[in-house]
């Protein structure tokens, strides 16, 4: 049973009221294990209003530069694991734009960031992405001035030639630096505010998934042919599922329009949907048609629905023991949306967080200059409550026109390569354009709407 796109709905409701007409996600999570999180439960919508967004806001190079000076280097960004650098001395290069920072483990075990560039010449320390293991101090490559791990002058070589260089002002310069659920953030700009700030709600809504205790499974990382907000915002809605990931429509998965699109402030927004079926199917249609979408993944055709159970329950229910089993991981007490749905948290300026088991990713964008951008995606999975947990996964790095399905164990090639197939095109259409600005809805497209919003208040009027 295929969603019916053409139903009209009701057009006379006011601005940001309508909603697919059947039934929405919503409506099933409430009344199922998911309605005992109250994260899961949250619901927040807001009509930001219904003027187009410009597209020159994508293809205008004066735009891209104002992004560069005043986002980049004023918002907090995640720049790697903390499990990337579990020794002292090991570190991680994090790059945007033209801002670079060395991430580095001190002889304390703190992590902090230090601005990626020699204050004798200007030298990069380490190349922009790369990464390394127990250093002993910070020294340049160039003529050899090196630093200790919390950013002090160690030694300047042939000192006698430096009499105007005091020690104590010839330090490296730290920039804020946190964490949150594993992952260290950086900001560039020295007098940050604090990353609570730009968290928001999450640490709240993520407190019962354990992101803390994921480890990286698959790392890709992948030159995208689009200015970076265009193939971001690709990610923020669901409603290009109903025509770009048309399998997954037939089989019933995310695409029928059903999702739940919050507003959490300025910074933080969020989609949740997944398989719910329809008014009018029975909960046995609905298992059936469930199965044979996640057949492949557990195993569970053979089963029948049991009398009482719902579709989503039951196969929750087998998805926690099987997979459970799988990772080394208790999920008895995961809600069935946790366990099913794709649940995408977007956190401003670039990156998007999924909680769930099954769709358990992480995304992160950044410009490559005004057409390009650089996508990583992770696969983020439980770690075993027993025995070791498994080192952070290499970085795949793909062509552009390298196909996702080429990368061992990455089940949602097929959907990526859907998804950023589109993008060639849409750049150039947009470039092409004679109409001012991109149409969104109000509801299902009110992320991008928001994201945008907040990127304004950032760059000067
Ligand atoms: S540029 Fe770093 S030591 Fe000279
Ligand atoms: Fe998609």
């Amino acid at each position: 049973m295929e969603y019916d796109i053409t139903q009209p709905g009701d057009l006379s409701l006011s601005p940001g009221e309508a909603r697919n007409p059947g039934r929405r996600h919503r409506d099933v999570l409430i009344t199922e294990s998911s309605a005992n999180d109250p994260g899961l439960t949250a619901e927040s919508y807001e009509f930001l209003g219904d003027e187009d967004v410009p597209f020159s806001r994508y293809t205008s190079q004066a735009f891209y530069d104002l992004e560069i000076e005043h986002l980049w280097s004023r918002t907090w960004q995640w720049a790697c694991r903390e499990d990337h650098i579990p020794e002292a001395g090991d570190y991680s290069v994090y790059d945007v734009g033209p801002y670079s920072a060395l991430v580095i483990r001190g002889e304390d075990l703190k992590i902090r960031a230090f601005v990626n560039s020699c204050p004798h010449r200007g030298m990069q320390f380490a190349d922009a992405g790369s990464s390394g293991a127990g250093k002993q101090f910070i020294r340049c490559p160039f003529h050899g001035m090196s630093w200790d791990l919390q950013g002090g002058l160690r030694e300047i070589p042939c000192r006698w030639d430096f009499p105007h260089v005091e020690d104590e002002d010839f330090g490296l310069t730290e920039l804020p630096c946190d964490t949150w659920a594993g992952f260290v953030f950086v900001n560039f700009d020295l007098n940050a505010a604090p990353l609570a700030d730009q968290l928001d709600c999450l640490p709240e809504h993520f407190k019962n998934w354990g992101m803390e205790n994921r480890y990286v499974a698959i790392h890709t990382s992948k030159v995208l042919p689009g200015n970076w907000k265009m193939c971001m915002e690709a990610f923020l809605e669901a409603f290009h599922v109903l025509a770009t990931h048309r399998g997954n429509r037939k089989q019933g998965g995310a695409g029928w329009a059903n999702a739940q699109y919050d507003i959490f402030g300025k910074y933080v927004t969020r989609f949740i949907h997944g398989p719910t079926g329809q008014d009018g199917q029975s909960e046995d249609e609905i298992f059936a048609q469930m199965g044979s979408m996640f057949g492949d993944m557990f195993g569970n055709e053979a089963e029948d629905l049991r009398p009482g159970m719902t579709a989503r329950e039951q196969l929750s229910e087998t998805l926690r023991a099987k997979e459970g089993a799988a990772l080394g991981v208790d999920l008895s007490s995961a809600p069935a949306s946790i366990m099913l749905d794709s649940i995408e948290y977007h956190l401003f300026p670039n990156a998007c967080f999924f909680p769930g088991i099954r769709i358990p990713l992480v995304y992160r964008f950044r410009p490559l200059g005004l057409d390009r951008c650089l996508h990583e995606i992770l696969i983020m999975k439980p770690a075993p409550e027993t025995g070791e947990t498994p080192p952070p996964a290499p970085v795949v790095h793909l062509d552009m026109e390298t196909s996702y399905t080429t990368v061992d164990g990455f089940f949602l090639g097929e959907v990526l390569d859907e998804d950023t197939e589109n993008f060639h095109r849409q750049w150039a259409g947009m470039n092409a354009a004679f109409k001012a600005g991109q149409t969104l809805g109000n509801y299902q497209e009110v992320r991008i709407r928001r994201f945008h919003k907040t990127l304004l208040e950032y760059l000067p009027t």
